[in-house]
């Protein structure tokens, strides 16, 4: 399986034998690791990292994956370089391709990273944009595999807002016939589009896409309980309209009663602890988010690896 060149914007853009595949190869390099072996694999590769946002795990996780795997990462803040000062999208893009192997952008806007891709010859990586949080979502699906050693007959409820990590999830998931419910409020559900490839994904494998506005119902009988805050970057504007809205969507314990006795709690971090999030259930003992913070670093080596 050759993914050499592609660009990663979305799992949608990959094959269900693609994304298994990539999950493979990111437990195999899990496995090198933690037994102490080194791999060179991207001896002499350079990546370029664009950040609009802050970021902690994506960064590091990307960075310390070069290293790992001998390669080097070059940190840019958006503002720092000349793109602050209005030098275009396509002239950074055509600058940047001339210098490393692949470029990873955090960006307010997708289409930016459409825009960094058209004019670079090297691959770009989504480390999350409006839309879409891909990487996220591969790191998340290793966990699961390892939690739960397969994806059969799983149901994943995602409780928040219907946002990038939230489409992306419906994408993933889908693409591997993960049962998927979101609960989210009215008004602050996902992409039309995204429910709408999302169910056309799911109905290859005959598993379910569901959308409620009740999140009693979403994590009924769920073996993954996944949250993400309620005001993603960019949007503190709504801060005030939002803490209004969500605080029926946090995931506590007697929201998780609802759900198997034996489920796992995942949150892509950061954690606004006592609003999406208990202290008691992301502390308490179903809780993998570690595990899958760690995760990053291994399912991005794979995403490096493949594409680089
Ligand atoms: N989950 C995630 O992408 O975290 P950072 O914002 O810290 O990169
Ligand atoms: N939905 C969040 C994810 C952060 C990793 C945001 O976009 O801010």
């Amino acid at each position: 399986m050759d993914i050499r060149g592609q660009d990663f914007f979305t799992l949608q853009d990959f094959s269900f034998e693609e994304i298994h595949y990539m999950l493979d190869i990111a437990s195999d390099l899990k496995k090198m690791y933690l037994r102490g072996e080194s791999s060179e694999i991207l001896n002499g590769k350079t990546l370029a990292m664009i950040f609009e946002k802050s970021s902690t795990r994506t960064r590091v996780s990307f960075e310390v994956a070069m290293r790992q795997l001998g390669g080097y990462a070059l940190f840019l803040g958006a503002k720092d370089l000349q793109l602050g000062r209005g030098e275009t999208i396509p002239d950074t893009a055509r600058t940047l391709a001339r210098y490393v192997d692949g470029i990873m952008a955090r960006v307010y806007s997708h289409e930016d990273l459409l825009d960094l891709a058209d004019f670079s010859q090297v691959p770009v990586i989504n480390g999350l944009s409006d839309l879409f949080h891909p990487c996220q979502i591969l790191a998340d699906l290793l966990t699961i595999k390892e939690k739960r050693k397969n994806f059969e007959n799983l149901k994943i409820s995602y409780v928040g807002d219907g946002n990038n990590v939230c489409n992306s999830l419906l994408i993933g998931c889908s693409k591997l016939g993960i049962n998927i419910s979101v609960g989210c409020p009215e008004n602050y559900e996902p992409l039309e589009d995204v429910i709408d490839l999302a169910k056309d994904n799911a109905r290859i494998f005959d598993s379910e896409v569901q959308i409620v506005h009740d999140p009693q119902d979403a994590v009924l009988d769920a073996d993954v309980v996944y949250t993400d805050t309620f005001i993603s970057m960019g949007q503190e504007a709504e801060a005030e309209e939002r803490m209004e809205v969500f605080p029926p969507f946090q995931v506590n314990q007697e929201l998780l009663n609802n759900a198997l006795i034996n489920v796992i709690v995942m949150h892509c971090l950061p954690a606004h602890r006592g609003q999406e999030i208990t202290d008691e259930v992301i502390d308490g003992p179903n809780s993998v988010v570690w595990d899958q913070a760690e995760n990053r670093l291994h399912a991005q080596k794979a995403i490096l690896t493949l594409l680089l």
